[in-house]
């Protein structure tokens, strides 16, 4: 059933009859372009069965073709049952990074194969860049774009949509992502990590939060000539809702400002759990 999700006002997930009927409507609010984020019912031990997200893709795309540009979050978070992005090694001490690389570029083929537009890795494991396009490539999908998340935080933002996914790293060993997220007090590490994706054969950067990140925005837009998206992540979208439902700010005039914000920065895309009401605040508001 669709999931009304507390922490995230106005937001769902979806099953595949509403989200057809959502992007229906989002299409006549002018949004074309959605980036999928699959939440199995169901966790796996040995990761080998997509074909729900898969389902979903090939849905949307036999309904609505090339009306709708379609990314796919490519991730095992929402998959495994200890909620890391990646697949650990036998003693669950850590990441198995190359193991991870291999499901994930799979994964990445299979929705390609299902009509993906593009692929968006969330996952952050080295060389899944390569990987994926290599894969892509190999079977006649080289116009599948690569939006890499290529600077991703290790952040307190990302708690709302972590309650939507069941995706927290809450048990075992390892119980946080830091091994494979940015620290944010490396601002190299992001630089680097952003033009290595983009050697690898990105097509759009992007920088994770977006927010509390706009220098690093400005700075990968200065050294990677890329398109570049900003994603305004769960945990800043609710911020937002917060102070608007306590009447400090005002709502739409807020998000606005906020994305005012990373355009300034030098973002060209704009991710946010707001975008289907843009085009109505835009022409209203005369910003
Ligand atoms: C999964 C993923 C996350 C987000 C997007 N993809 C969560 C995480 O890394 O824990 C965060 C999105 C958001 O907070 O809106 N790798
Ligand atoms: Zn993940």
């Amino acid at each position: 059933m669709r999931r009304k999700l507390e922490n995230l006002p106005g937001v769902f997930t979806e099953t595949k009859d509403s989200l057809l009927s959502q992007i229906e409507s989002d299409l006549s609010a002018g949004i074309s372009k959605f980036l999928l984020f699959p939440v199995p019912s169901a966790k796996q031990q040995s990761l080998s069965d997509f074909s729900f997200a898969t389902g979903i893709l090939q849905a949307v795309k036999s309904n609505f073709g090339n009306d709708v540009w379609m990314s796919a979050d490519c991730c095992l978070c929402s998959y495994t049952t200890h909620g890391h992005c990646g697949v650990l090694d036998e003693k669950q001490m850590k990441i198995d990074n190359h193991k991870s690389v291999e499901i994930l570029s799979g994964y990445a083929l299979q929705l390609a194969q299902a009509g993906a537009d593009s692929i968006a890795p969330s996952d952050m494991m080295d060389g899944r860049i390569a990987a994926i396009r290599s894969r892509l490539d190999a079977n006649e999908l080289d116009e599948v774009t690569i939006m890499s998340y290529s600077a991703k935080f290790s952040s307190q933002l990302y708690g709302p949509f972590r309650d939507a996914c069941h995706s927290s790293p809450a048990e075992g060993k390892i119980r946080d992502r830091k091994s494979y997220q940015l620290s944010p007090s490396n601002p190299e590490d992001a630089i680097l990590s952003s033009i290595r994706d983009a050697e690898e054969g990105a097509d759009i950067l992007m920088v994770k939060p977006a927010g509390w990140y706009t220098d690093i925005i400005l700075r990968i837009k200065e050294q990677v000539n890329q398109p570049l998206a900003a994603y305004h992540v769960s945990g800043e979208y609710a911020s937002i809702e917060c102070m608007a439902e306590k009447g400090i700010v005002n709502r739409d005039a807020a998000h606005l400002e906020l994305w005012t914000a990373l355009r300034r920065a030098g973002a060209d895309i704009i991710i946010s759990y707001a975008s289907r009401e843009a085009k109505g605040w835009i022409q209203h508001m005369k910003y």
